[in-house]
């Protein structure tokens, strides 16, 4: 019989919680996708996963609080931009709420339909195939499609503030 784990008596509270994932160190995304009238539309977005490399698919997790995410639901495709490490002002335009974050950026759409920004380290673009609900996000699952990068470094996420990949120390 299947028994329970979750003891709320017991439960880690947000700051412990939060204290793990503080130490995880992400790149950050722009999640982007086109609305029913052509409209690019796009969100930060750091919950990016590879789920299997063979056959290639990915997967992002998106609040339904997100302005992006029925534009999301209802497509049939979704990009992964990757930002580079000079793309700060991308990621604090696209972590807003603001109504038009594509004004004066350079962006074009894919063949398959969803808008891919210019000056990039590496983009991708996935057939969504599976939409899950949880409480607050939606995690959609997507069969990538196409797959580029540069060598430019990119943009690193951790402890919630932004750092340039480029001075990273290697360990050996
Ligand atoms: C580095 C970073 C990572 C983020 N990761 C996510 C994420 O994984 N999922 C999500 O739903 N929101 C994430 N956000 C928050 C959204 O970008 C933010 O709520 C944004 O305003 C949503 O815009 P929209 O409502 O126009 O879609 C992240 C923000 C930042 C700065």
């Amino acid at each position: 019989m299947n028994q329970q784990l979750v003891d709320p008596a017991v439960a880690p509270t947000h700051d412990e919680i939060m204290g793990f994932h503080r130490k995880f160190i992400t790149g950050v995304t722009i999640v982007t996708a086109s609305d029913a009238d052509g409209r690019p539309r796009g969100l930060a977005l750091n919950a990016f996963s590879s789920v299997t490399v063979s056959p290639a698919m990915v997967l992002v997790c998106v609040n339904k609080t997100s302005s992006t995410h029925d534009v999301l639901f209802s497509s049939q495709t979704f990009a992964v931009n990757l930002l580079a490490n000079d793309q700060l002002h991308v990621a604090k335009r696209f972590a807003s709420k603001s109504d038009d974050k594509f004004s004066g950026l350079g962006w074009h759409t894919s063949e398959y339909g969803s808008p891919i920004i210019d000056g990039t380290c590496a983009h991708l673009e996935a057939e969504i195939s599976m939409r899950v609900r949880t409480s607050t996000h939606t995690v959609f699952f997507g069969r990538v499609l196409t797959a580029q990068s540069i060598e430019t470094p990119p943009l690193i996420y951790f402890g919630a503030r932004f750092f340039d990949s480029e001075d990273l120390t290697e360990l050996s």
